[in-house]
């Protein structure tokens, strides 16, 4: 992982809203994960805390599979969200469930889902960092790929 990059790009991402994010949010834990999402709420100023994550791997016939699901922790993070021996190449999709987060605070959000749909480890392998920033009308997402893992 790279956790400076995420910082800087979080930082600057927040720089850019209104809300300020508590450095505490902008941790992000050790995890083997290939795959993590950094998920802040920019009405509050926090990390999404509690939110519902899925992933999807598409099949060959272009249906999607339910490959990992996971919760947010306080960071805004799903620790150990995939294994690495089963993130093969492929078509992801992951699927923030934003909708019930922000009803949970009486707030009715324009987007019923955040989806995410990238394609992954073609090449080379590398780790994903899915870095969104969330507000009921609005949506800011940046991929953070790292170098190839050797
Ligand atoms: C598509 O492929 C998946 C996985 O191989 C399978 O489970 C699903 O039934 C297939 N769907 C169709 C419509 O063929």
């Amino acid at each position: 992982m790279a956790p400076l990059s995420i910082l800087l790009f979080l930082a600057a991402l927040v720089l850019s809203e209104t809300a300020p994010v508590a450095d505490t949010d902008l941790k992000t834990q050790d995890s083997t994960s290939p795959l993590s999402v950094k998920i802040l709420d920019a009405v509050f100023g926090k990390a999404t805390n509690n939110m519902d994550v899925e992933v999807y791997r598409q099949a060959e016939n272009g249906s999607w599979i339910l490959f990992a699901t996971g919760k947010t922790t306080s960071l805004g993070e799903v620790p150990d969200l995939v294994k690495a021996e089963d993130f093969v190449e492929g078509v992801y999709k992951v699927k923030l469930n934003s909708w019930a987060y922000w009803r949970k605070v009486g707030i009715t959000p324009f987007y019923e889902n955040v989806q995410v749909v990238f394609r992954a480890n073609h090449v080379v392998r590398r780790n994903y960092i899915i870095a969104a920033l969330l507000s009921p009308y609005s949506q800011t997402i940046s991929a953070v790929v790292s170098d190839p893992i050797s």
